[in-house]
């Protein structure tokens, strides 16, 4: 077969596989808000809009806050709850804190929400739709987002990294694991690892690669292309502190670090990604034949991104009755 002709049958086959995955069962759906908030996801995207006119990284935040929001207890806005005295939040657990932006965007649509349709939009669906415009403002494809997601009242830092949200040291069989806890499959772990196109990564997330691979205080990552590691320990001196006391961030994607392009695919190949959880979706020959396919048809790894996060946000949903209806995304009502 021609290259050509092969490529145009991956395309499809990949595809069609993607979107049968995808249908969601049908608890959520498109337009949820049609009759009792019409403009509830014009308002969110205008809020968006206005964050990213501030600061254009906060689209990345975004979508990495609807990510870890979905894999602790479901994509139940857990993530937006304040630690209380005598509870610590998801929020404060070291994975999000101080990592984790774009609280504020959710706040600011969510007062505007309130103002116009009180107590019928939930912070969970507002950070999904904030997901997907921050997707699509830096140039990712538009979708729709099926909603009707209802607030949880939990919110436990503990259960961040307890077997939830994956570290950025794991290896491939790691993630795959990861992933398939919450009902996702290896092709979407690797298809949703493309948001790593835009946004950035604190030092400490990739220290380790860089100064004291595998334990061995001087050694770097052999994963790492040399000049890439040169460039990185320039920005990351030795020896590092967490992301609390060392501020410095560098761009997860160099090429093209604001565009939401496949850019990020082609960088795992050329061994230009900071994450250790990024170069082993080259270890195994199944996660790696998806990387080389996702830098070659970027329009097929758009087209699987919008579907992988449609099924990422279908994960353990409280709907109908269940959980509530916040009044602010930070606290659980009082009633
Ligand atoms: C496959 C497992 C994943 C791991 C281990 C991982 C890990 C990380 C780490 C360590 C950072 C840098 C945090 C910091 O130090 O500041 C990061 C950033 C980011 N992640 Fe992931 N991630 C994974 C999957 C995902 C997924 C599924 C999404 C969304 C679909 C996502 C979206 C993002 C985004 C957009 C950023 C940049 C955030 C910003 O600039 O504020 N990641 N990720
Ligand atoms: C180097 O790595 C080893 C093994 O992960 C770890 O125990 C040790 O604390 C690290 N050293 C430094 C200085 O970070």
């Amino acid at each position: 077969m021609m290259r050509s002709t092969w490529l145009a049958f991956a395309v499809a086959a990949l595809l069609v596989a993607s979107v049968a995955h995808a249908s969601p069962p049908a608890k959520l759906k498109v337009g949820f808000y049609k009759h009792s908030c019409p403009q509830a996801e014009d308002i969110v995207r205008n809020a968006v809009r206005r964050a990213l006119a501030r600061d254009p990284g906060l689209g990345a935040g975004l979508i990495r806050m609807h990510f870890h929001d979905c894999f602790v207890r479901g994509c139940d806005a857990s993530i937006l709850i304040n630690s209380t005295p005598g509870n610590q939040a998801e929020k404060d657990s070291v994975a999000n804190n101080p990592s984790m932006r774009g609280f504020e965007v959710i706040d600011d649509a969510k007062a505007v929400l309130e103002a116009h349709c009180p107590r019928t939009v939930s912070c969970a669906d507002i950070i999904a739709f904030a997901a997907r415009d921050g997707a699509d403002l830096a140039g990712g494809i538009k979708y729709q987002v099926p909603s009707g997601r209802r607030d949880g009242r939990i919110s436990i830092s503990d259960e961040v990294l307890d077997n939830n949200v994956p570290g950025p040291t794991d290896l491939v069989n790691e993630l795959v694991e990861s992933f398939k806890r919450k009902g996702l499959s290896a092709d979407d772990m690797v298809t949703l690892s493309g948001a790593h196109t835009i946004g950035r990564s604190h030092c400490s997330s990739f220290t380790q690669r860089l100064y004291n691979f595998s334990g061995q205080v001087g050694r770097t990552d052999p994963a790492i292309d040399p000049a890439y590691a040169e460039h990185l320990k320039m920005r990351c001196p030795w020896p590092s502190s967490d992301a609390q006391m060392d501020p410095t961030v560098v761009p997860l994607d160099p090429v093209t670090p604001a565009d939401f392009d496949n850019q990020y695919f082609k960088n795992v190949l050329a061994h230009k990604v900071v994450l250790t959880s990024d170069q082993t979706l080259l270890d195994s020959p199944w996660t790696a034949g998806i990387v080389k396919f996702h830098a070659a048809v970027e329009k097929a790894w758009q087209i699987k991104f919008a579907a992988s996060m449609i099924k990422m946000g279908n994960i353990e949903v409280l709907t109908g009755d269940q959980g509530e209806i916040r009044e602010k995304c930070f606290v659980v009502n009082h009633y």
